[in-house]
């Protein structure tokens, strides 16, 4: 065959459908942008297992008027405006692709609702991602999207997922998806339905452990104990008005107790970004006498600084947190589990897969409970890491879930910090002075 140019529908297609290649991927993507909307309240709601019918409400900004006729063209962003915004990335999104994609492969819906408008507008989508129909409904500020009859233009696609098995196997992904994106955000009220049954819901708490308690259940979470790795001279919230000092005062008192492995590696992951000058020599861990005249001469926050250095920092300086299975737990069995899934790992609040990272926690573990561990199983337990954006590779695959961290060798070895048992108050919190 000589060589053509595909016909834009067909590439479009094959692009999207690696975009959106499940039921999970849908819910992924539309809670991402709920999430990014500003949300307190998302509701999913599926119907026949999400191959008839995807529903993804919130409470969130709503779709301005003017944006709606690019809300579902591909390349058609809110949230970036060009390649080096990564490095301050705060949101999920960032490519203007998932709902492109989705018009693709489904019948899609949008219905917003600013705090401008009126009253709320319905908008059918054609598969271009352009509006096809549109007319007034009834919902309070936010958005609901719905995706109707999903991979009816893929059909082995939409066959594999009918398959009962499989079916059944994707709507505990989708918990899997909805249950970590609710654990990492406490203050987030969420509910998964299917058929409407209720499956799984989550109200609005305050803490990383209550929210997981949500998740997990009593009997699980008492298996679990907090390690965190947290200077107990940590700043307080009075200090986040002022992060960068806070940040300053911190290594200080480390350098000043001659901690210097513990602050060359919490400000390898924290870094202030706005900052990056003056932090860049942390990361030279040998070099520590330099490290301690950076911290010195660390800018205050200044006008170009401060937005960087309060809305990232503010998030930067919260505790890398891990829910280990405790020690002494005696059977390990039920903590343990055969599916990679009771892993959640966070990367800036973004649930990931990290081979290295859950490979290093699973051989941690296995170390630490040595022959009480079971083979081939996977610990329960939550791995939290904030770090800068600028340190990230998000965009290794369509559907965002696997990271690159710029300095792995770091992040692994913040794994050096899960306790043994000796180090252990009675919290489990490492204490480091
Ligand atoms: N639930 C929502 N509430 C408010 N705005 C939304 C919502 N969903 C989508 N949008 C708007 O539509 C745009 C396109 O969404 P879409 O998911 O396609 O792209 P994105 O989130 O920008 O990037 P990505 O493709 O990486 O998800 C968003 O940038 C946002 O402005
Ligand atoms: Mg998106």
């Amino acid at each position: 065959m000589p060589l053509h140019r595909l016909e834009e529908n067909t590439s479009s297609l094959i692009t999207s459908s690696q975009i959106i290649t499940s039921v999970s991927s849908v819910v992924k993507e539309l809670i991402e942008n709920a999430l990014d909307a500003g949300s307190n309240n998302i509701e999913v709601k599926l119907e026949d297992n999400g191959l008839s019918r995807i529903e993804v409400k919130d409470d969130g900004s709503g779709i301005n008027k003017l944006d709606v006729p690019h809300m579902c063209l591909s390349s058609y962003t809110s949230k970036i405006r060009d390649f080096s915004d990564l490095e301050y990335l705060q949101c999920y999104g960032f490519r203007g692709e998932a709902l492109n994609a989705l018009c693709r492969v489904a019948e899609v819906t949008v219905t917003t609702k600013t705090d401008e408008d009126e009253y709320a507008m319905a908008y059918t989508m054609n598969k271009n991602g352009q509006v096809a129909f549109m007319k007034p409904s009834h919902l309070g500020k936010g958005t609901i999207v719905t995706a109707n009859h999903l991979f009816l233009n893929i059909p082995v696609r939409r066959k594999q997922l009918h398959i009962p098995r499989r079916a059944s196997e994707e709507l505990r992904k989708v918990e899997v998806v909805v249950k970590s994106l609710a654990v990492i955000h406490p203050g987030l009220r969420v509910s998964l339905a299917h058929e409407k049954c209720l499956i799984w819901q989550k109200s609005a708490v305050t803490t990383l452990k209550q929210s997981l308690l949500q998740a997990l259940g009593h009997h699980a979470l008492a298996k679990l104990e907090e390690h965190s790795l947290i200077h107990k001279n940590f700043p307080s919230a009075a200090d986040d008005a002022h992060p960068v000092r806070a940040y300053r005062r911190l290594l200080f008192s480390w350098a000043r107790r001659g901690m210097k492995h513990e602050a060359s590696l919490v400000s390898s992951m924290l870094i202030v970004p706005g900052c990056v000058s003056g932090v860049e020599p942390y990361r030279d861990e040998v070099n520590w006498g330099q490290s301690v005249k950076a911290v010195r001469s660390l800018p205050a926050p200044s006008r170009t600084t401060i937005w960087s250095s309060c809305d990232v920092a503010k998030s930067i300086l919260r505790p890398i947190m891990m829910m280990m299975p405790k020690r002494n737990l005696g059977v390990m069995v039920d903590i343990c589990q055969p599916n990679v899934d009771c892993m959640m790992i966070f990367v800036n609040r973004r649930p990931v897969r990290h081979k290295k990272l859950e490979k290093l926690v699973v051989k941690h573990v296995s170390k630490y409970y040595g022959a009480q561990y079971p083979q081939h199983r996977y610990p329960t337990c939550l791995l939290s890491i904030e770090t800068s954006p600028a340190e990230l590779d998000i965009n290794v695959e369509p559907n965002k879930t696997r990271v690159l961290l710029q300095n792995e060798r770091r992040a692994s070895s913040l794994l050096l910090y899960l306790p043994c048992p000796s180090a252990l108050g009675p919290s489990g919190m490492r204490q480091l002075a």
